[in-house]
């Protein structure tokens, strides 16, 4: 990863998206990213991308707290401690969560086979990237290798839920649809801030997405990757206004059917 111009590795982006989940359509998405992900008493989730840890705090909430293990995993030093911070309830024993600063281009090394029943990832995965170093050019390698990864650390049995936003996605629409919730916001003005840190950056991740850099793909051809990658079952639903997919994907068929059709 080219580290002088990614976003995503700058203290302000992580700043600018800590606050996201008090929007309206991204609650829409969290419960429908929950309700796909069903975790039971004693498995382990990795988040992959956590930003701030809300889908942490939803994940460990709908367990209720009998989680093993929960990993929160991003590329963005800055969210370490705001991941960290996170107020988990019921109470979360600090040896039952950590923060692995990886960066997911680059695969989940840093993760050994077959040890998660769970993977989570909130708007992140799209944004793997990987420049041929002979042609300059970006390439899908990375986001491929990635699914791959997902796949290499869960159990035989386990399941990834994934979110990605669609093609060419529509951050104004998102923004307007979410000032609804800015009553709900104590510090209004600071979300304000945000929203336009929010836009900016979605400006530039549309920008670099059409240099093929990054990768909002339709829901077919997330679910056909995932396939290919070794996931035999995928499903897929609309969430977050209209902006985003929800898939689950399965290493094991016969589970997919436990969760509810789209
Ligand atoms: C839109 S935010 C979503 C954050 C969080 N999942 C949520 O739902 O609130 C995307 C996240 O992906 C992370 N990310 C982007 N590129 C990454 C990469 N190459 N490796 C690991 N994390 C990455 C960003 O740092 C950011 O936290």
């Amino acid at each position: 990863m080219d580290t002088t111009d990614n976003h995503w590795l700058k203290p302000n982006t992580a700043k600018a998206f800590k606050d996201q989940h008090k929007a309206i359509p991204y609650q829409e998405l969290m419960e429908d990213t929950i309700a796909w992900c069903r975790p039971r008493p004693g498995e382990r989730w990795l988040d992959l991308g956590c930003g701030a840890g809300q889908l942490t705090r939803a994940l460990w909430a709908a367990s209720g707290g009998q989680l093993a293990e929960i990993v929160g995993s991003d590329c963005n030093p800055g969210n370490e401690d705001l991941y960290l911070r996170q107020k988990l309830d019921p109470a979360c024993p600090a040896e039952r969560r950590r923060f692995v600063l990886c960066n997911f281009s680059d695969g989940l090394k840093v993760f050994p086979d077959g040890h998660f029943d769970g993977v989570v990832s909130g708007l992140a995965i799209t944004y793997a990237e990987h420049k041929d170093p002979k042609t300059g050019k970006y390439t899908d390698q990375a986001y491929n290798n990635l699914l791959r990864e997902i796949r290499r650390v869960l159990k035989p049995d386990g399941r990834a839920v994934v979110s990605v936003n669609v093609p060419d996605p529509n951050f104004v629409s998102i923004m307007t649809k979410s000032l609804g919730s800015a009553f709900r916001i104590r510090s209004a003005g600071k979300a304000f801030l945000n929203g336009i840190r929010m836009l900016y950056t979605g400006r530039w991740l549309r920008k670099e997405a059409r240099s093929g850099r990054f990768h909002y793909y339709p829901a077919t051809e997330v679910a056909r990757r995932l396939e290919q990658a070794g996931f035999p079952a995928v499903r897929h639903r609309l969430s977050y206004a209209d902006q985003a997919i929800v898939l689950r994907a399965d290493r094991e068929p016969a589970n997919s059917s436990t969760v509810q059709a789209a």
